[in-house]
C-alpha cells in the first residue's frame, strides 16, 4: 500500500468502524486487490495515530467478512477482489437498452404519472404512520396489513360488486407477483396447463411459463375469450380480463361469463379474475365482477397500477379460501409481503375518499383524451379503425390493409422519439393463426396533461404521413 492516508478513518465516527469502512472502500472500489499487502497493524496505527487494537480489531471483523485474509507470520492481505464495477443503467433490461425516455410515450398501461396525488399520499402516509403501532413495523401477515385489507374489501364490495372477506384479500408487489405466486402454487398442486386470452399481454405469459405452467391460447372476438372453448384446452386454470380485454378492449358477454364457471365447476379448476382497469369507465357503467357469481372458482385480481402508479407495486387478490395457506406459506418463504408503510397509506388513502376522488379526477381526464385523440385520429388517419373505446387507457388502432407492418411503424415512431406498442406480440403465435388486423395499442394516459397536444400531433404526423404513402 503506497499510501496509508488514503486509508485514513473517518474521524466523525468510531475509530474500529472508520478503519473498517475506510478498507472495505478501498477494496470495493479497486484501489486495493486481490493479494495486496496490508500492512502490519502497529506500522498501519502508527502511521494513522490509531492504538494498534484498533487495526487489530479493524483486520479481524473484514477477515470475518471475507474481504481479508491472514496467516501468522505471513501478515494480512487482501482475499480477492470485491471490486464492484459503477453500475451501467440498464444493464438488467437487456431488450431495453438505456436510452433517453420518449419524448411522447404511447405505451398502452401506463397512468400519467405527473398526476400522482403526491400530496394526498404524503398526508395519508403521515396519518397512518401516526397511528401505527410500533409492533406493526415487524414482520406482518404474509396477506397483508388488516386495515387495508378490510379497507379493499369494503371497496372492492361497494364498486365491483365482489364477494368480499377481509380474511381472504392478500396484497400483492402487483398483479405480475400475484400471478407468478399463484402460477408457482397451482403448478405444485398439480396444476400443468394455464389457459389464457389470445391475444393477451405477453409478459405475463412469460410469468406463468416461467412458473412452469403451459400457456394454452383461447381465442377472443368482439364477445371477449371464447369460454365454450375452456375444455379443450385441458388447463385446470384461466386467466380471464373479463370486465376488459387486453388488448382488444371487449367486454365477456354474459353466457361465456356463465360459460366459465360452468367449465371451472365441472372440471374442478380455478379462473383468475384479471380486473387490472375497472374503475376506469367511460361510455357504459362498470360491469359486476366475474368472482361474484362462484367466489371459490374464481380469483379476483385488481392493481394500484393504472389508478395511482405501477411503481407502487400494489395490489389484492382475492382468494378462495382454499389457497389461504399455501398463498400465507409461499409468502413467508418468499418476500413475507409488501412494505408495511405503502400499504398503510394506501389505506388511508381508501379510508379518507381520496383514492376515489383521484379516480374520479382521472376519469374525466382520461375519457376527454380519448376523445381528443378519436377526433384526431378520424381527421388524419381516417382508414384505420380504433377499437376497445369505451374503457381503460388505451385504444387499438386496426390498420387499414397495404398498410406498413406496425412494428415498421413503431420503428419510425422511435427515430422522432414517440414510443408505440404494436399489437402482433400480444398474439401467442402470431396474428396470421386468427387472420387479425395488425394493429398499435395506443395509450393515451402516459403522457403529461401539458404535453398531451403536442403528442397528438407529433402521432398525427406519423400516421398520416406512414398511411398515406401505401
Ligand atoms: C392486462 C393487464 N393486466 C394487469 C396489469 C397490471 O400489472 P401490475 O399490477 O403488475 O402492474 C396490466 C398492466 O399493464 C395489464 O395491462
Amino acid at each position: 500500500v503506497s499510501s496509508h492516508a488514503q486509508l485514513a478513518p473517518d474521524p466523525s465516527g468510531p475509530r474500529v468502524r472508520a478503519l473498517e469502512a475506510a478498507l472495505r472502500a478501498a477494496i470495493r472500489s479497486g484501489r486495493l486487490t486481490a493479494g495486496d499487502r496490508l500492512p502490519p497493524s502497529r506500522a498501519l496505527a502508527d502511521d494513522l495515530g490509531l492504538a494498534r487494537a484498533t487495526v487489530v480489531e479493524a483486520y479481524t471483523q473484514l477477515r470475518a467478512e471475507g474481504y481479508l485474509s491472514s496467516r501468522r507470520g505471513a501478515g494480512t492481505w487482501v482475499a480477492h477482489d470485491a471490486h464492484v464495477p459503477a453500475a451501467v443503467p440498464g444493464a438488467i433490461a437487456p431488450d431495453k437498452p438505456a436510452d433517453r425516455p420518449p419524448r411522447f410515450n404511447f405505451t398502452p398501461g401506463l397512468p400519467d404519472l405527473t398526476a400522482f396525488p403526491r400530496t394526498a399520499w404524503t398526508r395519508a402516509l403521515r396519518r397512518g404512520l401516526r397511528d401505527l403501532p410500533a409492533s406493526s413495523l415487524g414482520y406482518n401477515d404474509p396477506r397483508g396489513r388488516p386495515e387495508l385489507r378490510e379497507a379493499l374489501a369494503s371497496y372492492l364490495a361497494r364498486t365491483r360488486g365482489v364477494a368480499a372477506d377481509p380474511e381472504l384479500v392478500v396484497v400483492c408487489a402487483g398483479f405480475s407477483h400475484a400471478l407468478a405466486l399463484l402460477s408457482r402454487i397451482l403448478r405444485r398442486h398439480g396444476v400443468r396447463r394455464i389457459a389464457m386470452e389470445d391475444p393477451y399481454l405477453w409478459w405475463h405469459r412469460n410469468i406463468a411459463a416461467t412458473a412452469g405452467l403451459e400457456v394454452v391460447p383461447v381465442p377472443v372476438d368482439e364477445h371477449g375469450a371464447r369460454t365454450n372453448l375452456l375444455p379443450e384446452t385441458r388447463a385446470g386454470v384461466a386467466l380471464l380480463a373479463p370486465a376488459h380485454q387486453f388488448p382488444l378492449g371487449a367486454l365477456l358477454h354474459p353466457e361465456r361469463r356463465t360459460a366459465a364457471i360452468a367449465w371451472a365447476r365441472a372440471t374442478d379448476s380455478l379462473v383468475i379474475e384479471d380486473d387490472y382497469d375497472a374503475e376506469l369507465r367511460y361510455d357504459r357503467p362498470p360491469v359486476g365482477a366475474l368472482q361474484a357469481l362462484d367466489p371459490d372458482r374464481v380469483i379476483y385480481a385488481g392493481t394500484a397500477s393504472k389508478t395511482l402508479a405501477p411503481g407502487l407495486r400494489l395490489a389484492w387478490i382475492l382468494v378462495p379460501r382454499a389457497l389461504l395457506e399455501p398463498v400465507r406459506t409461499l409468502r413467508w418463504a418468499e418476500d413475507v409481503h409488501v412494505a408495511a408503510t405503502e400499504q398503510i397509506a394506501l389505506a388511508q388513502l381508501l379510508l379518507a375518499g381520496a383514492f376515489q376522488r383521484h379516480v374520479r379526477r382521472m376519469r374525466t381526464r382520461y375519457r376527454a383524451r380519448r376523445d381528443r385523440l378519436l377526433a384526431m385520429l378520424a381527421e388524419r388517419v381516417p382508414d384505420a379503425s380504433p377499437v376497445g373505446i369505451a374503457a381503460g387507457l388505451r385504444v387499438l388502432l386496426e390498420l387499414p390493409p397495404g398498410s406498413p407492418p406496425a412494428e415498421e411503424l413503431a420503428a419510425q415512431a422511435s427515430r422522432r422519439s414517440i414510443e408505440l406498442f404494436p399489437v402482433g406480440p400480444c398474439y401467442h403465435d402470431g396474428r396470421a393463426r386468427y387472420g387479425a388486423p395488425d394493429g398499435l395499442v395506443l395509450g393515451y394516459a402516459g403522457l403529461p396533461e401539458h404535453d398531451f397536444e403536442n403528442g397528438l400531433t407529433a402521432l398525427g404526423d406519423l400516421l398520416a404521413r406512414s398511411l398515406s404513402l401505401r
